[in-house]
């Protein structure tokens, strides 16, 4: 029998005009498809334009209403893993991702979570805060992350350079998607998914 790959969405932590969150984004998509481990899709969070949270309970207590949140919890539903990429806003994480993080609740616990950052220290500030939340969401932060620092971050934005130019932010990608690629096979099946499915 052939063992279930792990899906991983890879969602965009950044919905501003002109955002540089799309080529980290789709450089990282490029590196995962590559990868006969698991499989990734883009998860934008333009496509789910959710209104600052006003539900009467936290997602842990009761499902959103709002409908474009059910279809972001129905996304998430099917993934077995979240790479996070984000941009670094005055040391934290954008909020439009804080609050989707916190329209959903059931459908991120037990799945691992991972970070491609860039910006002045390669949103390390940023990706740190976001592992403390994704502990109170149940999943499991993984070690390994891609951090686009300045020089990166200021050669692709100014200077006509490329991801090829850094050949190491692939080699951070790979170690990241190493550790995607076990904790997501490891959790779900912990979380017994494919047993769940076969018995209907
Ligand atoms: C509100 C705001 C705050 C920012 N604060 C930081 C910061 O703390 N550290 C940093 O490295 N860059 C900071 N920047 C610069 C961002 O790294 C840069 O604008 C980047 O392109 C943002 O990602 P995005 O274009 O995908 O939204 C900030 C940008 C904005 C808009």
């Amino acid at each position: 029998m052939t063992a279930h790959r792990p899906h991983l969405g890879i969602i965009v932590g950044s919905t501003r005009q002109g955002r540089f969150a799309d080529r980290p984004a789709n450089w990282f998509l490029e590196i995962a498809g590559q990868r006969p481990d698991l499989t990734a899709e883009l998860v934008d969070l333009r496509d789910y334009p959710l209104p600052m949270f006003d539900e009467p309970m936290a997602p842990a207590w009761k499902a959103p209403a709002h409908p474009v949140a059910q279809e972001w919890s129905a996304r998430l539903a099917a993934l077995d893993g979240l790479i996070v990429v984000t941009p670094e806003y005055n040391h934290g994480y954008a909020g439009v991702l804080k609050n989707a993080l916190d329209h959903a609740y059931a459908e991120f616990a037990r799945k691992p979570i991972g970070f491609v950052g860039y910006g002045g220290v390669g949103a390390a500030r940023a990706i740190e805060q976001l592992r403390l939340v994704a502990i109170e969401l149940q999943m499991a932060p993984v070690r390994s992350a891609v951090h686009i620092g300045m020089v990166e971050f200021i050669g692709m934005l100014q200077q006509g350079k490329s991801f090829d130019d850094f050949p190491y932010l692939a080699q951070a990608a790979s170690g990241l998607l190493d550790d995607m690629a076990w904790w997501a096979r490891s959790l779900r099946a912990a979380r017994g998914v494919d047993a769940k499915v076969e018995a209907g």
